[in-house]
C-alpha cells in the first residue's frame, strides 16, 4: 500500500430551485426524480480526511463536536464505501468545519458529504471524475451529489442501472452564467423537528398528493432549464416558487402532516411576491425548515436585503453568489 496521506477538501451548499423530494430506492439513496440547483459561494464546508493505519476506529469531527451514536454510524458507513472501493481497511481521522450556522436552513450534508466524498477519496488515493464523486456522494446525501459540480446543476434521477450508477448530478452552466444572488432569511433557530430524509420518506408513503408530485417534476424541470437557459427570471421565479409550494403541499398532506413554515414564513412569501410584482427581480424557495430563501439579481440584492432585514422576526441575512464545485485545497 502507497502512502496515505491527509487530504482537504472545501465543498460549497446549494439550493435546489426545482426540488428533490423522495427517493426510488433507500438503500442506494435514489431519488425519486430530477432536481436543479445553484450552488453558492460565500458559505463553505471544509473537509478534511487521514486513513491511519494506527487508529482501531473513526474518529470524526463537525465543528469541534466529536461524533457518536447514528450521526457517527452514517459517516463510518459512508467511509465504508470508499475503503471498500480502494480496498483499504484503515480507519480515518475526519475534522469537518462548517462557516455557517448550522441551524440556517442550509443542508450541511450538500456541502458536508460533497467535501467528504472529494477528500476521502482522494485520501485513499482513488482518482474519481465528477461524474463518479457525484454518485459517491448522493449516497450520502441526495442534494450532496449536486455539490460536486459549481453553478447551475442538474440531478438525474437514473433509471435502469441495478446500482445507481446512472443517477448523479452534471453542471448545466458554470457560475458566470448568470449572476443571480441568493439572500437566506434566518427565521428561527435551533434544529428542525424532522429531517429532510426522514420527511420525504414519510411524503411517500402517506401523502396523497406523492404520485402527482413526482409526476409534475420533469415539466417543471425542463421549464426552470429553459428559463435558465435563456436567462429569463419571470419564467424561473414562477417555476421555481411552484416547485417549491408544491413540495410543502404535498409534505403538508402527509399523515402526520409536515409543516415547516412559521408565520414568518408565510408573510416574507407575501413580502417576496409583492417586492417582485413591483418590479424588483425576486422570488422565493424554501427547504425543510422555515426560513425563505430570496433569489434576485445582483443589482436587486441590496434592496432586497434590507427589505427583509427590517421584517420582525428575521434574525439575519446570509447573502450568497454563484459559487464553484468542490475541489482539493
Ligand atoms: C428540501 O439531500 O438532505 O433540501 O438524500 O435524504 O440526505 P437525503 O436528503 P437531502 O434532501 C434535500 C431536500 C431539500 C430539497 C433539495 O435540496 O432538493
Amino acid at each position: 500500500m502507497s502512502n496515505l496521506n491527509p487530504v482537504s477538501a472545501v465543498a460549497h451548499p446549494n439550493i435546489a430551485l426545482i426540488k428533490y423530494w423522495g427517493k426510488r430506492n433507500v438503500q442506494l439513496n435514489l431519488p425519486a426524480a430530477g432536481s436543479l440547483s445553484l450552488t453558492l459561494d460565500g458559505l463553505h464546508t471544509t473537509t478534511s480526511v487521514h486513513f491511519d493505519p494506527a487508529l482501531d476506529h473513526d474518529k470524526i469531527a463537525i465543528n469541534d463536536e466529536i461524533l457518536s451514536g447514528s450521526k457517527h454510524q452514517r459517516l463510518s458507513e459512508f467511509l465504508d464505501l470508499v475503503r471498500q472501493r480502494a480496498g483499504i481497511s484503515h480507519r480515518a481521522t475526519v475534522i469537518t468545519k462548517n462557516d455557517f450556522p448550522p441551524s440556517a436552513g442550509l443542508a450541511s450534508s450538500a456541502s458536508g458529504f460533497a467535501a467528504l466524498a472529494l477528500a476521502a477519496s482522494k485520501a485513499a488515493n482513488l482518482d474519481l471524475d465528477p461524474t463518479e464523486l457525484s454518485i459517491l456522494a448522493r449516497r450520502g446525501s441526495g442534494s450532496a451529489a449536486r455539490s460536486i459540480h459549481g453553478g447551475w446543476v442538474e440531478m438525474f434521477p437514473g433509471k435502469d442501472d441495478p446500482n445507481g450508477l446512472d443517477s448523479y448530478a452534471v453542471q448545466l452552466h458554470d457560475e458566470s452564467h448568470w449572476d443571480l444572488n441568493c439572500l437566506v432569511a434566518v427565521c428561527a433557530q435551533g434544529p428542525k423537528k424532522i429531517g429532510s430524509t426522514e420527511a420525504m420518506m414519510s411524503t411517500a408513503e402517506t401523502a396523497p398528493y406523492y404520485p402527482a408530485w413526482i409526476e409534475d417534476v420533469p415539466k417543471t424541470l425542463v421549464e426552470a432549464k429553459l428559463a435558465l437557459a435563456s436567462r429569463d427570471f419571470s419564467k424561473l421565479a414562477d417555476v421555481a416558487e411552484a416547485s417549491c409550494l408544491r413540495m410543502h403541499a404535498c409534505a403538508m398532506a402527509a399523515n402526520p402532516g409536515i409543516l415547516y413554515w412559521k408565520g414568518i414564513t408565510v408573510d416574507l412569501i407575501h413580502l417576496v411576491r409583492q417586492m417582485r410584482q413591483e418590479g424588483t427581480p425576486v422570488f422565493f424557495t424554501i427547504d425543510a425548515g422555515p426560513h425563505i430563501k430570496a433569489f434576485c439579481t445582483a443589482e436587486a440584492a441590496p434592496k432586497v436585503s434590507e427589505t427583509l432585514a427590517a421584517v420582525p422576526g428575521v434574525q439575519k441575512i446570509l447573502h450568497a453568489t454563484p459559487g464553484a464545485g468542490a475541489r482539493i485545497i
